[in-house]
């Protein structure tokens, strides 16, 4: 397995502008499009975004954990993919749908859980979870990505982030198993209140889900956001999360 490592240590006050992203490289830069989302929740797949758009393969992706005010199939559907995503609660699928209607954008999801992924064996170009896997045991998150790498086709990239346990919500709630812990705050729609798992990792942790696949880019983010008002922790989250682009081989 090779990987590059690398820390991103961001301050992120603001959510609501538009700006060119800028991707600096050695050689070159190159201009994206400004993009519709820019919810800081979203910001790790833009290094995935840019990882996609340099593969030769055709722009097909799929989301598993797709639903929610913000959905980041959004992302991919203006940059030209064909786009489908899955998620278990009806309720987040509903939100995605009003975004989507407000948006004009197309971006089907339906109904489907990650660890049984409702489509064939090697029939995606691109996948990825964002922001889900954190709400699986260590056990069905294995699960998850062993399905990831089988609707993958050869050479075909996902990506996965984990929640880290420099997480601010790292220790919350009845710790259950090494790293998972029974929460009882609400983290999504859809949640009810007599609790749900939360999985929290070492920085070298889920590299034993990735043996299969070649890990093209390690990512830990930490940032300090401030987010919606309306969300339990009331505004402030140093969110510590490990990104993970691989390839399957
Ligand atoms: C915190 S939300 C993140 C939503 C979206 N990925 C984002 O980043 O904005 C987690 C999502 O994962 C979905 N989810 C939880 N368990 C799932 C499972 N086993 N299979 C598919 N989706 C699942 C939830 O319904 C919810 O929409």
């Amino acid at each position: 397995m090779t990987c590059r490592v690398s820390a991103v240590l961001a301050k992120s006050f603001s959510f609501k502008h538009q700006s060119t992203h800028v991707v600096r490289r050695t050689s070159k830069v190159t201009e994206m499009k400004p993009f519709i989302l820019s919810h800081p929740l979203v910001r790790p797949l833009y290094g995935f975004l840019r990882e996609c758009n340099e593969s030769p393969l055709e722009k097909e992706i799929l989301d598993c954990g797709a639903g929610g005010n913000y959905p980041p199939l959004a992302l991919f559907r203006e940059q030209g993919y064909r786009v489908v995503g899955i998620d278990s609660t009806l309720e987040q699928i509903q939100l995605a749908r009003e975004f989507c209607r407000e948006t004009n954008l197309n971006v089907p999801i339906m109904l489907g859980d990650i660890r049984n992924i409702p489509f064939r064996d090697e029939s995606m170009n691109f996948v990825y979870s964002v922001n889900t896997v954190c709400h699986l045991s260590k056990k069905d998150t294995a699960t998850a990505v062993q399905e990831i790498r089988r609707v993958l086709k050869n050479e075909g990239l996902c990506f996965v982030n984990f929640v880290s346990v420099d997480d601010c919500w790292f220790g919350r709630g009845k710790e259950v198993s090494p790293g998972e812990f029974l929460q009882e705050e609400e983290w999504y729609s859809g949640i009810t209140k007599e609790g749900h798992i939360c999985s929290y990792y070492e920085d070298t942790e889920p590299d034993a889900y990735f043996e299969a696949f070649e890990v093209i880019r390690k990512e830990k983010r930490i940032t300090e956001l401030v987010i919606e008002k309306n969300h339990p922790e009331g505004g402030g989250w140093q969110m510590a999360d490990i990104c993970y682009t691989a390839k399957k081989v």
